[in-house]
């Protein structure tokens, strides 16, 4: 799968851990943390990156970091479209794809450990949204919702 991950100072060290597992396990994964081009850089604008990243279809899915996954989560449903969810267990990590049709999940460095954090990938990641399942009006109210708060 084509991904992109990034996070913020706080974010980093989990986004390292998480791509060379990702990397080891075939996925083409581009880090697009905070930092790299602007030092001054926010989690919010690199967060509004990733998700137009991915929104535009030039990565499958992506993950962003960041001190607990919140500013990062917050930040990236800021994006039109945008479904981000923050997942720190399992069942939720694969619930966000299958329920949800998240493209972007979230996880916090200071609050999950690198183990976790490896395993809620690999769920995330395993697992598709069907379109035919009950979900699906689930999906299209939010994204209707969202039509709305934008005007
Ligand atoms: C550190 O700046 C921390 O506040 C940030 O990484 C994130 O946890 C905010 O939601």
């Amino acid at each position: 799968m084509k991904l992109i991950i990034g996070g913020d100072e706080a974010g980093r060290p989990l986004v390292e851990t998480l791509a060379a597992h990702l990397r080891a396990q075939g996925h083409a994964v581009t880090d697009d943390s905070a930092n790299q081009t602007d030092p001054g850089e926010r989690y919010a604008g690199l967060s509004e990156r990733v998700a137009r990243r991915v929104l535009s279809g030039e990565f499958d899915r992506g993950i962003l970091c960041c001190g607990t996954g919140l500013g990062v989560s917050i930040s990236a449903n800021k994006v039109p479209g945008m479904r981000a969810a923050l997942t720190h267990d399992v069942y939720s990590a694969q619930r966000a794809r299958l329920s949800n049709n998240a493209q972007i999940i979230t996880m916090g460095a200071r609050v999950i450990g690198p183990e976790l954090a490896k395993s809620v990938a690999d769920a995330y990641l395993a697992v598709e949204f069907d379109p035919a399942s009950h979900s699906k009006a689930n999906v299209d109210a939010i994204d209707a919702l969202d039509a709305r708060a934008r005007g």
